[in-house]
């Protein structure tokens, strides 16, 4: 767990859960820890990262590969999730959580728009990921990003 800032504020949170959620794999990237990610994901430049899918899911990835881009939403697993107001930059300026994009947050889900390089049976190669190898993959869905053509 990180260490609480000057300015930042901290709550109980709810004992009650409202739904579970089914992981539906996990994403290979080349960083080890929160440090060595990028703060946001490049999809132009950034490194090959491998999303696995288990088993039970790889029907769903059907078609997929008739889309160059994706949104992939993911479970930021180290993430602290009592955080309401955050100072990023440790300098006592606190701000709203949900002003950020932060992953410390109450459901530490994370979104980044990718670009899809290949699909395979059990898993999709993509480019503009910023988290930690083995962090669970939450979903993907199309999404549309004209201006960025895919690469070849
Ligand atoms: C600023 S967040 C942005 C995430 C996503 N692109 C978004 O906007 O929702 C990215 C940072 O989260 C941290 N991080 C990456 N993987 C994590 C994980 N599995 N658990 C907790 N923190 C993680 C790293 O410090 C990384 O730089």
């Amino acid at each position: 767990m990180t260490e609480i800032r000057a300015g930042e504020v901290i709550i109980d949170l709810p004992q009650r859960q409202d739904a579970a959620l089914v992981f539906i794999g996990r994403i290979r990237t080349p960083w080890a820890t929160s440090k060595d990610c990028p703060r946001q994901g490049d999809r132009e430049t950034g490194p090959l990262c491998r999303l696995e899918i288990d088993a039970p899911f790889h029907a769903a990835l059907k078609d997929l590969d008739r889309h160059s881009h994706a949104q992939v939403l993911y479970w930021m697993h180290h993430a602290r999730r009592d955080l309401v107001l955050q100072s990023p930059r440790s300098d006592g300026q606190a701000t709203g959580t949900f002003a950020l994009r932060s992953p410390n947050r109450p459901n530490p889900v994370a979104s980044s728009l990718v670009t899809i390089v290949s699909v395979g049976a059990d898993h999709v190669l993509v480019r503009g990921l910023d988290c930690i190898d083995g962090t669970p993959l939450v979903d993907l869905k199309p999404e549309r990003c004209p201006q960025a053509p895919r690469p070849k």
